[in-house]
């Protein structure tokens, strides 16, 4: 017997939607179909400036949440389409939505998401809001991964899964599994490259290789006090975004130009990551990256002449690196329907483990 799921994600780069359609019966994962599609530019500008205090912002938010599911309900089309299988065969859809908040320690996380109006266009059924009640139990509702890590590429294999979205996040697959946001991954490049390339993101990493990391720089930008902070712990753009560099920067006293800013914010990402997994994991075999950053082959590079262990990659077991987080949110709604709990206290911080997320019934 199948039993089928989608998972859809849009993550704190807020560059597009990933979707994928798996059958996840009897323990395996067999992956039927994957797409992906870019956020439109008014409504990624939107999502942006969401991220920040703004006017009439409820209104706003409900409106651009009504926007991300209309592209959500659009690649669950293109899934649906592309495999054959018909929506009432889909048992429920994993839908994360868009980050625009996240202050567990205040209480509260914010993803944009409109689950009913998912529901109501697709006929299938919704699981959301994923990280609520982790919070609400004195966790980080973040990362929501690791169950799915483990799951996915064993409980205690010494590996540590490295997810390089717009924020750096591990799994370190040891018992407990443990796994926590690392800082900035592509967030910081991905807004310099913005401002100065007039382009998304740096692609394959070629500008920041034309630049030196400028080692004064690099520890002026490392005294961020986020980074010393233990796990559990987790980050996004209330902290790492183009505001907290320009006063970084600002703060210095010597010009660095553009490039080598670029060069030295690469090595911020490398030199965080690097040291988390010295800190925190034991003896780590393999590290697994995933995410946007894996097509980052100067990142990938500078993460491997670093890491005292071999640098693979996701695809290398099977899952293509930009559709791991969508296949885990298939998962996490598998989790949720069978009762399973997905949010763990080794990993968030919270006082007990809890089911993640919020079902709307088809
Ligand atoms: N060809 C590439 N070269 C360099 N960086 C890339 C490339 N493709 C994707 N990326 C990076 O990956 C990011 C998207 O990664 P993703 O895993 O979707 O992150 P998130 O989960 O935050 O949305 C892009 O913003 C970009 O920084
Ligand atoms: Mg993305």
């Amino acid at each position: 017997m199948s039993e089928l799921y989608i998972g859809l994600m849009s993550g704190t780069s807020t560059d597009g939607v990933d979707g994928i359609l798996a059958d996840l019966a009897n323990q395996d994962i067999h992956v039927l179909a994957d797409a992906s599609m870019p956020l439109p530019d008014s409504l990624r500008q939107e999502l942006l400036a969401l991220n920040s205090a703004g006017d009439n912002e409820l209104a706003r938010a409900a409106l651009a949440a009504n926007g991300l599911v209309d592209c959500y309900a659009t690649i669950t089309e293109q899934l649906l389409r592309t495999s054959g299988v018909a929506a009432g065969s889909v048992r429920a859809i994993g839908a994360h939505g868009q980050t625009v908040r996240h202050a567990p320690q205040a209480g509260y996380t914010v993803q944009i998401n409109a689950p009913a109006r998912l529901a109501e266009r697709t006929g299938i059924a919704v699981v959301a809001d994923f990280r609520s009640r982790d919070v609400a139990a004195g966790g980080q509702g973040a990362p929501l991964v690791p169950a799915f890590h483990a799951a996915r590429f064993g409980q205690a294999t010494g590996r540590v899964i490295l997810n390089l979205g717009g924020i750096a996040n591990l799994t370190i697959l040891e018992a407990p599994v443990r796994g926590f946001d690392t800082g900035p991954a592509n967030m910081l490049m991905d807004a310099w490259a913005q401002r100065h390339l007039g382009q998304p993101y740096d692609d394959k990493g070629a500008w920041a290789a034309q630049g030196r990391c400028d080692t004064e720089l690099l520890r002026h930008l490392s005294a961020e006090p986020w980074l010393a902070l233990p796990p559990p712990k987790s980050t996004g753009r209330d902290l790492f975004s183009i505001d907290w560099l320009d006063a970084r920067l600002h703060a210095w006293p010597v010009s660095v130009s553009p490039t080598d800013v670029q060069a030295t914010l690469l090595q911020l990402s490398v030199t965080t990551i690097t040291e988390a997994i010295a800190a925190h994991a034991g003896a780590v075999r393999e590290v697994v990256a995933c995410g946007g950053g894996a097509l980052n082959p100067v990142l990938m590079q500078a993460l491997a002449q670093i890491l005292p262990c071999r640098l693979t990659t996701t695809a290398d077991y099977g899952v293509p690196v930009l559709t791991v987080e969508a296949l885990a949110f298939a998962w996490l709604a598998h989790a949720h329907l069978h009762g399973q709990a997905a949010c763990w206290p080794a990993v968030t911080g919270a006082r007990h483990p809890s089911i993640a997320g919020c079902l709307y019934p088809a």
